[in-house]
């Protein structure tokens, strides 16, 4: 049967028997590979992707079920990874042998838009799918780095008003601090001099942090 779905967005036409899974379709008609095989059985979770929303294994669903649907796969989070669970993912050095991370993301995005602060319980309860490496402890931690992380973005006031807080009450320390700092800090020095009188080049502490200021004119 010919078929149009719409899959990240964008409409795709589809030539494939009804009762293809989707997997498949995504994976050998869309060439979207992200997503994943694992079982085949709707066991593992690999192969999640959201149906409208819900995270669901497209290894069990037929193809022509989905139509009129809206569907998401792992490339519609982001293709470069800076989507903020995947940013949270590779921060935490999440994935092992990796085969089942692009299920567990999409599980863990279909949460996030249900929970926006989820607690362990419901993450435990929500969060079905095998990892062979047993990452599960990592996985609840980049949950709620990324749940954090969302929260602030979605209330930038909140954000704002407690940074300001804090810069306000770190900010006189700050200064006296660097004040009282010696000159000669552990990683300022000269290159060796040419002639007496003359460095080739000097570090200094820069007021930017991770900053650096060469100076090769002295
Ligand atoms: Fe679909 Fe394992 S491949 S649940």
């Amino acid at each position: 049967m010919k078929a149009e779905l719409r899959v990240n967005g964008e409409p795709r036409a589809i030539e494939a028997d009804g009762d293809t899974p989707l997997l498949w379709v995504l994976r050998d008609h869309l060439r979207m590979t992200g997503t994943k095989f694992g079982c085949g059985i709707g066991q593992c979770g690999a192969c999640t992707a959201h149906i409208n929303g819900v995270a669901t294994r497209s290894c069990l669903v037929p193809f022509a079920s989905t139509i009129g649907t809206s569907i998401k796969t792992i490339e519609g989070l982001s293709r470069n990874g800076t989507q903020t669970l995947q940013r949270a993912w590779l921060e935490d050095n999440l994935p092992q042998c990796g085969c089942c991370q692009a299920g567990m993301l999409m599980a863990a995005a279909a949460l996030l838009h249900q929970h926006d602060r989820p607690t362990d319980e419901q993450i435990n309860s929500s969060i079905t799918n095998i990892c062979g490496c047993g990452t599960y402890p990592r996985l609840r931690a980049a949950i709620h780095k990324a749940a954090a992380r969302m929260h602030a973005e979605q209330n930038p006031i909140a954000l704002s008003i407690s940074i300001g807080r804090w810069g306000a009450i770190l900010k006189p320390f700050r200064r006296r601090k660097r004040r009282d700092t010696p000159r000669r800090l552990p990683y300022e020095y000269p290159v060796r001099p040419v002639e007496p009188s003359w460095w080739p080049a000097r570090c200094v502490r820069s007021c930017h942090p991770a900053g650096a200021v060469w100076n090769c004119a002295r």
